[in-house]
């Protein structure tokens, strides 16, 4: 039997701090500004990939959740897997002529989310990374997470921070071909473990603009973003990862919030304006911010830090000690229907079935900040925290038959 070429792996969702809003050049997928993001546990939210070699394949395959994808010649997806094979050419093969040229033959791949794409969180960082990382694996490249976030970032810009776990920054670079527009770990998962996220899924029927087209749309129109560029985000980069090194909370939570706002405020600013956040996005900032204020003026510090990408989700990141207080604030504005509530890492015990029951606001919380909305408007929470970067699986865990095609 001739042997089998093929790696599984599996890699995380990130939600970027300081966001990634416009590229220099659109097709290396090189930005206009840094940009820094915390990796969420793939236990709950991930992307798992399997890639397979074999000189029987007819033509580069890719399944997305059992379903075929085009490969388009020239697409993302076509760069991504051409610039892997050509590391496996020219990293491996043109050392050792003992090995096959398993960089010649076709691949087939296939990916699967543990998330709802309906759930409107960004599947594209996750799956591109996962990818790479799976691909790596298959040929055997001893290279660097930096090394293979330099091809994931030509899948999509926000995948190349899904390499490592724990705080990542994605540095710009200055070299026209991209060579030095990489992602570099600031701090490992273990740095900071008591930093978690509360993802507020919000309902959202309008088919908002996509990430791709909405930031291009805000370089080519936006004077606010120029002034983001060059006086905003270069100082928020530094003291964002020195709050992070130093577990500063109410550094990290003021700047994650005006990052956040200041994003929506360029997409605001672009011709036509884009909007992201709804009605309950924005009732969600107003808890938070009621939220912090009671804390601080009950001598305490910041409690809780929003940040939205391209849609109305919400994610609040919170230390462990307060994500409980944060949960039963939220489910009183925005009741869950019972058994919908997925409490992964236990905030409510045996008594998450209904977690509406543990709806509370802390003492002195100005409950007139926001309206309360109907069971639906937040239609799940999903309760994380910090993880790690791409993990090899086992062949046990592989998404392709015998075959070579998805199981
Ligand atoms: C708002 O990485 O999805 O989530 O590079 O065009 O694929 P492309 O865009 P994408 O943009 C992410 C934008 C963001 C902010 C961020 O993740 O930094």
């Amino acid at each position: 039997m001739s042997p089998v070429y093929q790696a599984t792996a599996s890699a995380p969702v990130n939600i970027a701090v300081i966001k990634y809003w416009g590229k220099r050049d659109t097709k290396l997928i090189l930005p206009t500004n840094s940009s820094l993001s915390v990796t969420l546990d793939q236990d709950h939210l991930r992307s798992t990939t399997t890639s397979r070699a074999d000189a029987s394949f007819e033509r580069d395959q890719l399944w997305l959740n059992g379903k075929e994808d085009e490969i388009k010649p020239g697409s993302r997806l076509a760069t991504c897997i051409s610039e892997m094979k050509r590391l496996r050419k020219e990293v491996v093969e043109d050392k050792n002529l003992a090995e096959p040229k398993i960089s010649q033959y076709n691949v087939h791949i296939a990916s699967y989310n543990n998330f709802p794409t309906a759930a409107g969180l960004a599947s594209s960082a996750s799956g591109f990374a996962a990818l790479v990382a799976s691909l790596a694996h298959l040929y055997a490249l001893p290279v660097s997470p930096s090394t293979l976030s330099l091809i994931a970032r030509q899948g999509s810009g926000s995948a190349c921070r899904s390499l490592f776990g724990g705080f990542v920054a994605w540095q710009m670079g200055s070299d026209a071909a991209g060579t030095d527009s990489l992602a570099v770990q600031v701090a490992p998962q273990e740095h900071w473990p008591q930093m978690q996220a509360l993802i507020c899924v919000v309902s959202d029927d309008k088919k908002g603009t996509s990430s791709t087209s909405g930031m291009q749309r805000t370089v080519e129109t936006s004077p606010l973003l120029q002034h983001r560029i060059k006086y905003v985000v270069p100082e928020r980069m530094e003291r964002i990862s020195k709050a992070i090194l130093e577990r500063d909370f109410d550094t990290f939570a003021t700047i994650t919030m005006a990052d956040s706002n200041q994003f929506h405020a360029v997409a605001l600013d672009t011709e036509p304006p884009i909007f992201y956040m709804n009605d309950v996005s924005r009732a969600i900032i107003a808890l938070i911010v009621e939220y912090n204020r009671l804390s601080i003026a009950n001598g305490g510090g910041y409690k809780a830090a929003y940040t939205y990408d391209a849609g109305p989700n919400a994610v609040i990141y919170a230390l462990e000690e307060n994500i409980k207080e944060i949960a039963q604030l939220i489910v009183s504005y925005f009741p869950q229907k019972p058994g919908e509530f997925k409490d992964v890492l236990g905030l409510f015990g045996a008594g998450a079935a209904d977690v509406n029951v543990h709806a509370k606001v802390p003492v002195g919380f100005n409950e007139a900040v926001a309206k309360k909305f109907e069971v639906g408007a937040v239609k799940g929470l999903i309760h994380t925290r910090v993880g790690d970067g791409p993990r090899k699986l086992g062949d046990e865990e592989s998404l392709l038959a015998e075959s070579g095609v998805p199981k």
